[in-house]
């Protein structure tokens, strides 16, 4: 391997990803004092939250009453009694305090007319415990929020003296036998040198993996490379199943009309000028949380009453909605209808149909981001040296289905955890790690196969493959005779990845060798998608299951953990946290009030 340029750096802390959760990460991280890298392969500003239209959720009370309690019994609900529910508790009671953070850093909020953060209604946000009207929770800069918070979050990190890496390509973790992260190496896309960082703690802020299916809202960046990290380090990884539709992707181009559409009294209509929701959901009606509005769309069209030549897909409107709105609140989504449908948001409505848009499970971790190496006997065993935040994370506070607006709360109450956290645990003063050679080795081998792979098959016509597979088998419905055939599939289609073949051979701005690597780590995403879909006989949140209609909290209240060998993956499971953080006795919320029950609304 002496063939390749390595240069060596060393730091407390190596933050992989600079999107919303990694930049949270890296400022907290720097403004503790340890000496933090952050390595990401797009500029920060051009990370996949920069298309975060709606906002972020906080019961900051700004448009009515709300309480952290209020918030935090919606995710518990929304998350179709899967989530763990210390971190669901950490996420509500901590998110007034980093909004008002990002505020004083300096994100640029829409605002109320007295001054005050402006908050619109999102799918799933109600009041009095899910008894009331929905809440004006999720704080929003008109519809570019995750733009708006990218930008201030990167000017914060440069000025707290954390050091970028950008256009560097992360391949893979350093690990030491006992199973100590030690820091992670790194491809400098732009002159072909290799990178090996050195670090007291990684923090894997990777993002999704929504390019594992054919049609999503997710960049062509978010290809899971965090957790294609994971499951090579020989880690696990939770409740992959569970992958989120977004009722509004537009039609053909998958591209997101923010649910905040809908807040701002947006409806969908059937062919029949019907608002079906009002059927479905007769108290929430298109405020729905996202799985239940997909699925009944996904009715709507399979019943005939899709709109379009084909039947097969329904409509948005926001025509009905004053001018002075559409340019106040909603211009980006005006603009991208106009770009991406041909539709003028003001006389028309849009095209729209569920796509796939945020990834449930992840890498499993404590609430204060620390990667769990967990199994049945070891639930909550943390792997030293490791962080995982963000879309890359599973907290989990999502649990099967994640609230709108719950994404972007989650990338910087976590972000901010696991930089406290940080400041606890890694002494700046203590040595770094010396990095183990045979796993150094091990890295760079797996560089150099991929870049020299001469076999049959082009890498854009396997991930073709994948992405099909995906579409048509771990769909907004599942039954068990799609997912038994996606298994087939996905084993088949990752049997040949040792039959790839790399035209160039190049190491700058190799874009043929990096979409390779890319599918390297999508593929065990895909694989444990569908192979934890396949083994769960129940319908929860996302993973609607038609021979399983009901949910089953005695078998199947539990964390999927799933491994990946090649094609192989092998299941286990992990009790789901039920206690709260805070005693009722000091004003935390009774358990009663989030025992599992029937979601309706
Ligand atoms: O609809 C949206 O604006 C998306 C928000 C989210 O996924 O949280």
């Amino acid at each position: 391997m002496s063939a390749y340029k390595i240069e060596e750096h060393t730091y407390d802390v190596v933050v992989v990803g600079a999107g919303g959760a990694g930049l949270r990460a890296t400022l907290g991280m720097a403004e503790q004092g340890l000496k933090t890298a952050c390595v990401t392969k797009v500029f920060p500003t051009r990370s996949h939250t920069v298309a975060a239209q709606g906002g972020i959720a906080a019961s900051l009370s700004n448009m009515g009453p709300d309480h952290w309690q209020w918030h935090m019994y919606d995710t518990v609900k929304g998350s179709d009694w899967l989530g763990d529910t210390d971190a669901m508790e950490y996420l509500a009671r901590e998110a007034p305090k980093a909004v008002y953070e990002l505020e004083h850093y300096g994100v640029p909020f829409s605002r109320t007319e007295d001054g005050r953060i402006y908050q619109r209604p999102f799918g799933g946000h109600t009041t009095e415990f899910g008894e009331g009207p929905p809440v004006q929770r999720t704080c929003a800069a008109a519809d570019r929020t995750g733009h708006a918070m990218l930008h201030t979050l990167y000017g914060q990190s440069v000025k707290q003296k954390a050091e970028f890496f950008i256009e560097y390509f992360a391949t893979d973790l350093i690990m030491s036998e006992d199973g100590v992260c030690q820091g992670v190496l790194a491809w400098k896309l732009d002159d072909g040198t290799l990178h090996l960082f050195s670090a007291k703690m990684v923090v894997l802020a990777t993002g999704g993996y929504g390019r594992a299916y054919f049609s999503a809202t997710s960049a062509h960046t978010c290809t899971g490379d965090g957790n294609g990290m994971i499951a090579r380090a020989g880690l696990p990884l939770q409740d992959m199943e569970f992958v989120q539709f977004h009722p509004t992707g537009i039609y053909g181009a998958g591209c997101l009309i923010t649910e905040g559409a809908r807040g701002e009294g947006g409806y969908l209509t059937n062919a029949e000028g019907e608002r079906f929701m009002e059927r479905y959901a007769p108290h929430y009606k298109d405020l729905a949380p996202r799985d239940y509005v997909s699925r009944c769309m996904t009715m709507e069209i399979r019943e005939g009453r899709g709109v379009g030549d084909g039947k097969d897909h329904i409509h948005l409107h926001l025509n009905h909605l004053p001018p002075e709105t559409l340019k106040l609140r909603l211009p980006g989504i005006s603009e991208s209808a106009r770009v991406f449908a041909g539709v003028d948001v003001n006389k028309e409505p849009i095209p729209v149909l569920p796509t796939v848009h945020y990834n449930m499970g992840g890498i499993p971790t404590n609430y204060w981001g620390e990667v769990l190496n967990a199994d049945a006997e070891n639930p909550d065993r943390v792997a030293p040296g490791l962080m995982a935040v963000g879309e890359a994370a599973c907290a989990s506070v999502h649990g099967a289905n994640r609230l709108g607006s719950n994404s972007l709360i989650d990338l910087v109450v976590f972000g901010r955890a696991a930089a406290i956290r940080a400041g606890q645990v890694v002494d700046p003063k203590a040595p770094n790690p010396v990095l183990n050679k045979a796993s150094v080795d091990k890295a760079l081998e797996r560089f150099d196969n991929f870049r020299n792979f001469n076999g049959a098959v082009p890498t854009a016509d396997l991930r073709l493959d994948m992405q099909k597979a995906m579409q048509a088998d771990a769909a907004v419905f599942r039954t068990d005779k799609t997912l038994a055939e996606g298994c087939g599939k996905m084993q088949e289609i990752a049997g040949r990845m040792g039959d790839l073949k790399v035209t160039d051979r190049s190491l700058i701005w190799n874009s043929d060798l990096m979409e390779t690597l890319e599918l390297d780590n999508l593929m065990p995403c895909a694989l444990t998608t569908i192979t934890g879909a396949e083994a769960r006989k129940e319908s929860r949140g996302a993973h609607a299951h038609e021979d399983y209609p009901d949910r089953d909290d005695a078998t199947w209240r539990k964390h999927t953990l799933a491994w990946v060998d090649g094609a192989t993956v092998r299941l286990d499971y992990r009790p789901v946290h039920t206690d709260p953080l805070t005693p009722e006795s000091e004003g935390g919320i009774s358990l009663k009030k989030i025992a599992p029950a029937e979601r309706k609304f």
